[in-house]
């Protein structure tokens, strides 16, 4: 096992009618700007839930801020830090997915950098200049990100299509209200989005080579059974409490920095989706299903020892030789995005092999010239990745 430091420390509050319990996690004289996405909060009602938990005991001042976009921009997201400062807003709540939760995170890092800073520099530091943020908390309406008990976010810059990933330590919620009922509302697509997305996180803090890690190898293992388990039914049966609630509960320790702590990680796949989410508007989810696959086969070599661990523990695929086990294990990798409705091909997108060179110019642009756990994914090995994915 590897060495790590580790410490989360966001409360969660989790279950059927949490929202209620909203108050007693707010300070009582708190100035709050409820930040939120494009309506689906206000359609539902947890918007009006959470402004009548608001209110009970506290003379909280409340202030909205609505229109976060899916990738939420840059340019979105300044608008809210104005917001902050002519109000003299103190707290910040996220109501929504990753991407209110993500900008929500900017907007706290953003609103306390000194005036002489200018905001980009958070991202172009990926987080590193942040040394001061507003405290939030996150009431989330979308499995999939993690973003509600984790560190980082994602931001889009949408002048020039650079989406941006940054963290800092001090840009963990203060706690997250994680009630199931509230996710009941979500098309089918966001839900098998986000059943990819944390089966995704789950793969790239497991699927590099042996440490002997036991713990987090078996961690990681239970998480992928469980959202293969549940996947197709958290779709098909939107008002399944108990289908939602492991839902809810796996997307968020796939990625709350517990399974990835002394372990390899290979975050390639989200990287290389990220340029396809900005060039081509492909949901962030989806973005992972076709490039994952096409990382599997690509790094079978580096990964193998993992890859057959994974066809064992995870798809009970014992027969055959080895290589036909790793080929089986990416076939059915493949197959259970497929079965959620999740394409998992370039071609599905209209996309074809003239995509490729601007989506590697992007990587390049970006720095994210040597990915992978051995840091050995150059831009040529991005470029056979995708290859592969057409
Ligand atoms: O904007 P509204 O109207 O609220 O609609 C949203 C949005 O259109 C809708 N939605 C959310 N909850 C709903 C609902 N509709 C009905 N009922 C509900 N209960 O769903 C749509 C997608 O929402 P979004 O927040 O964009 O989705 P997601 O949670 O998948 O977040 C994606 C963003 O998170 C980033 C991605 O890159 C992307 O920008 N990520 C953040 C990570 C992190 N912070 O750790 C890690 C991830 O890997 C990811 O990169
Ligand atoms: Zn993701």
């Amino acid at each position: 096992m590897l060495n790590f430091d580790y410490q989360n420390p966001t409360r969660i509050i989790f279950g059927q009618g949490s929202t209620s319990k909203l108050s007693r996690s707010v300070p009582p004289k708190a100035r709050v700007l409820v930040l939120y996405g494009g309506g689906s909060v206000r359609r539902n009602g947890t918007l009006d839930d959470v402004l009548a938990a608001l209110q009970q005991d506290g003379e909280r001042h409340v202030a909205e801020f609505s229109g976060i976009e899916p990738n939420p921009t840059f340019e979105t997201l300044m608008r809210a830090v104005q917001q902050v400062h002519e109000e003299q807003i103190d707290f910040l709540l996220a109501v929504g997915g990753g991407s209110v939760i993500d900008g929500t995170k900017f907007v706290a890092a953003a609103a306390r950098l000194p005036a002489s800073e200018d905001a980009w520099s958070i991202l172009e530091s990926r987080g590193r200049v942040i040394k001061d943020a507003l405290p939030f908390g996150a009431v989330l309406t979308l499995p999939a990100t993690g973003s509600e008990m984790n560190a980082g976010g994602v931001v889009t810059r949408a002048a020039t299509h650079d989406k941006i990933s940054f963290s800092s330590r001090l840009l963990y919620p203060q706690f997250s209200i994680l009630d199931p009922v509230r996710t009941y509302t979500l098309p089918a697509r966001q839900v098998a989005n986000g059943v990819v997305d944390a089966f995704v996180h789950t793969m790239e803090q497991y699927l590099t080579y042996p440490v002997d890690a036991r713990v987090q190898d078996r961690f990681a293992e239970g998480l992928l059974r469980t959202l293969v388990e549940i996947g197709p039914d958290a779709v098909a049966r939107p008002e399944d409490y108990d289908t939602r609630a492991n839902l809810v509960w796996s997307a968020t320790m796939a990625l709350n920095g517990l399974i990835g702590a002394g372990v390899p990680q290979d975050w390639a796949t989200h990287m290389i989706g990220h340029e396809l989410t900005a060039l081509h508007g492909i949901d962030h989810g989806r973005t992972l299903a076709i490039v994952l696959p096409a990382v599997m086969e690509v790094r079978r070599e580096a990964k193998r020892d993992k890859l057959l661990q994974y066809a064992e523990r995870v798809w009970d695929i014992r027969d055959g030789d080895a290589d036909a086990r790793i080929d089986a294990a990416i076939a059915r990798t493949r197959s259970f995005f497929e079965s959620l409705g999740v394409p998992t091909r370039l071609g599905d997108y209209q996309l074809g092999a003239d995509a490729i060179d601007p989506l590697v110019a992007a990587l390049e642009k970006h720095g994210m010239t040597q990915l992978g756990e051995k840091q050995d994914i150059t831009p040529d090995v991005s470029r056979q990745i995708l290859q592969a994915a057409l």
